[in-house]
């Protein structure tokens, strides 16, 4: 097992009808801008839970971040901090929402000439405007963890950044905002989650046994309740186990003392900065091929995951081989679909593309060996159209 550090600070409220305890958790006098997206919380009652457990503080609305947070969105917001002198923020929504949330939280604070530079620039943020979370989506983990990423429109870029003054101060998890989710959306949430650990577990053994088996136990309650909440959100149990998989998947609890991968994200940011593809399904289309291109050095996770998760026997090549098989079925089974052909009729060049732009930001050894060139790179999209 590897060294490390672990302190997760976000204080975590789960279960039913617990947003209303929102009001404890900020403190008196402050002066709060509740943020949102499109408006699915005014259709499904979760605005007016927010709106009378804020009703003693002086608050602010800003409605209409984007899936994908998108930068040019996210500046009007910050206009409005800045006018009205905002100094807690409220982020109620999925992961666009509560990244939006981050990104603004390090920008209030920001003294360079523009926000974008956090991003461009990799500029960690050690302190920013404090801000707690209802979480209406359980897929990204962003409640309860310090990483964002923002999607400008203009240049099709979405780039990531971070820093430990980004951890919620509060996050609340109640699996009744499950209910109103569209199936398209908790397929995405499922699979999210699936490839967060995958991407902090497929990768070589270092004898993190208890790491392992987190990960192992995550990715089979996923596969156990996933399917049923597909099918009917309105399952209170199997919900909450979703929703409480989804944090545990990136909190950073598993990813201590254990390589991580991570390049499966980056190349499935592309498709969607390229695409708009929904981020999980850019990871079900990058994922099989990137494990497929990269057996060799991941061939005995792979097994491992393939004999605990899927129950599989053979010898290690045979496991490994199957495991790759399951994930595409399963995420099949959700009805995500695993080719990029499948979502744009204009893929050619896209990988072409993708390995140009990682060579231009010098990227040019990503995953758990810092190997996978720009070639690679270039070769796993080709695979996956
Ligand atoms: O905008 P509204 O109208 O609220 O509708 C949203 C949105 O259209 C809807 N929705 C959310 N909760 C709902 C609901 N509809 C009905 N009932 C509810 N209770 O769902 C749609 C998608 O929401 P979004 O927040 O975009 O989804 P998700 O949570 O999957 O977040 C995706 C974003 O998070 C980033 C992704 O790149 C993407 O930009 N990620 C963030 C990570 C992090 N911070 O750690 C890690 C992830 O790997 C990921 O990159
Ligand atoms: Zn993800």
């Amino acid at each position: 097992m590897n060294n490390f550090e672990f302190q997760n600070p976000t204080k975590l409220i789960f279960g039913k009808g617990q947003i209303g305890t929102l009001a404890n958790e900020i403190p008196a006098n402050s002066r709060v801008l509740m943020l949102y997206g499109g408006g699915s919380i005014k259709k499904n009652g979760i605005y007016d839970q927010v709106k009378e457990a804020l009703k003693g503080f002086t608050h602010f609305e800003f409605g209409g971040i984007p899936a994908n947070p998108e930068y040019e969105v996210l500046m009007k917001a910050l206009a409005v901090i800045k006018a009205e002198k905002i100094d807690y923020m409220l982020a109620v929504g999925g992961g666009s929402v509560i990244d939006g949330v981050k990104f603004l939280a390090s920008a209030a604070l920001y003294n360079g000439d523009t926000p974008w530079d956090i991003l461009k620039n990799k500029i960690r943020t050690f302190e920013g405007l404090p801000f707690g979370t209802v979480l209406t989506l359980p897929a990204t983990g962003s409640e309860m963890n310090s990483g964002s990423v923002i999607t400008r429109a203009e240049t099709k870029e979405k780039l990531g950044m971070g820093g430990p003054g980004l951890f919620p101060k509060f996050s609340i998890l109640d699996p009744e905002v499950i209910k109103s989710i569209p199936k398209r959306q908790i397929a995405n949430g499922v699979v999210d989650a699936f490839n967060h650990v995958l991407e902090q577990y497929i990768t070589y053994p270092v004898n993190a046994n208890l790491q392992d088996r987190i990960s192992e136990s995550i990715l089979q309650t996923l596969v156990e309740v996933g399917p049923v909440v597909y099918e009917d959100p309105t399952n209170y149990e199997a919900g909450a186990n979703f929703m409480w998989s989804c944090t545990m998947a990136l909190n950073g609890l598993i990813q201590k003392g254990v390589p991580t991968d991570w390049a499966v994200h980056a190349m499935g940011h592309e498709l969607t900065a390229l695409y708009g593809i929904d981020h999980a399904r850019t990871l079900a289309i990058i994922g099989p091929n990137h494990y497929q291109y990269n057996f060799e050095k991941k061939k005995e996770k792979l097994a491992q995951y393939g004999e605990r998760v899927w129950g599989l026997t053979g010898t290690l090549e045979e496991k490994a081989k199957a495991a790759i098989d399951k994930t595409v079925d399963f995420f099949h089974s959700m009805e995500v679909k695993t080719n990029l052909s499948a979502y744009t009729d204009s893929f050619d060049g896209t990988a072409q593309e993708i390995k140009e732009r990682f060579i231009k930001r010098n990227w040019v050894g990503i995953g758990e060996h810092k190997d996978i060139t720009p070639d690679d790179v270039e070769k796993i999209v080709e695979l996956s159209y």
